[in-house]
């Protein structure tokens, strides 16, 4: 479904991605780990448009999509999450994942966006199921600023999917959660799984990302060093010494 080949990017001298293979299967949560520094974000971005490649290819379905901006990969239904700003925080939660809607739409950003809406509009139609879907449909009103972390995560992945997508990158979506916070969320990530969505996901939490993922990639250097089941990832020398070492949890080990 969603495929890179050879994917590169230099930032001046510093190759942060380094010709990455990778094949995300259609309906499957795939994770991707590796080091701090590795190119797990920039890999994130290179598919979702927000940086060109400087070499390789974005395949989605088969038909590329590398170096076309984020918009319209959006529009093609490769979605990321952002990071929930202040700016986010002064609007209800309606009114933020709405924005994400609109972006699915291909709307340009315009500052009427911000503003009062009418309620029959496509895209506030897209945000109300979308907050429904991630359970926070009865928090439409509320003010995001007032979320707890937890709650606010949430928030940020129903404000992908008002754009509807089909590929869904998550980069992150556990950090600096408690550990009740944590399961919320992946069990939300879970949900949309089943619901049909293709999953790629960064995540530094490795009991949380070998429960959720059906397949992983490990990277280091910007470089590919495993894929795998997440038993095969568990128990691979490579990944051990450059990646997983103590962090591997004790269900996985041995
Ligand atoms: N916009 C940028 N400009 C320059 N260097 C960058 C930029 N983004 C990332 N890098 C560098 O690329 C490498 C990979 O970074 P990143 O993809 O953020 O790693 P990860 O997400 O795995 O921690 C790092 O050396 C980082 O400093
Ligand atoms: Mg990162």
């Amino acid at each position: 479904m969603l495929e890179v080949r050879g994917l590169t990017k230099t930032f001046g001298s510093i190759t942060a991605v380094d010709g990455i293979d990778m094949q995300v299967a259609a309906g499957a949560i795939h994770g991707l780990i590796g080091p701090n520094g590795s190119g797990k974000s920039t890999t994130m971005n290179l598919i979702s448009g927000t940086y060109r490649p400087t070499a390789g290819q974005v395949l989605l379905n088969g038909a590329a999509i590398g170096g076309q901006p984020a918009f319209r990969v959006a529009r093609m239904g490769v979605v990321r999450t952002f990071q929930l700003t202040r700016v986010y925080g002064q609007l209800s939660l309606l009114e933020a994942v709405r924005i994400g809607a609109l972006a699915g739409n291909g709307a340009p950003w315009n500052p009427r966006l911000w503003r009062p809406f009418r309620h029959d509009h496509p895209a506030t139609e897209a945000a109300h199921d979308a907050l429904r879907r991630m359970g926070l449909g009865p928090h439409a009103d509320r003010n995001a600023g007032s979320l707890p972390s937890g709650m606010r995560r949430i928030l940020s992945i129903a404000t992908a999917l008002a754009a509807s997508p089909r590929v869904l990158l998550l980069d992150e979506p556990l950090a600096g959660l408690n550990a009740s916070e944590k399961a919320e969320v992946a069990d939300r990530i879970q949900q949309l799984r089943q619901d049909g969505l293709t999953i790629l996901l960064v995540e530094h939490d490795v009991r949380s990302i070998m429960r959720l993922s059906d397949r992983i990639t490990v990277i280091n250097f910007g470089k590919v060093i495993a894929t795998g089941t997440p038993a095969e990832i568990g128990r691979n020398e490579a990944v051990i010494t450059a990646y997983l070492g103590d962090r591997r949890p004790a269900h996985a080990a041995g």
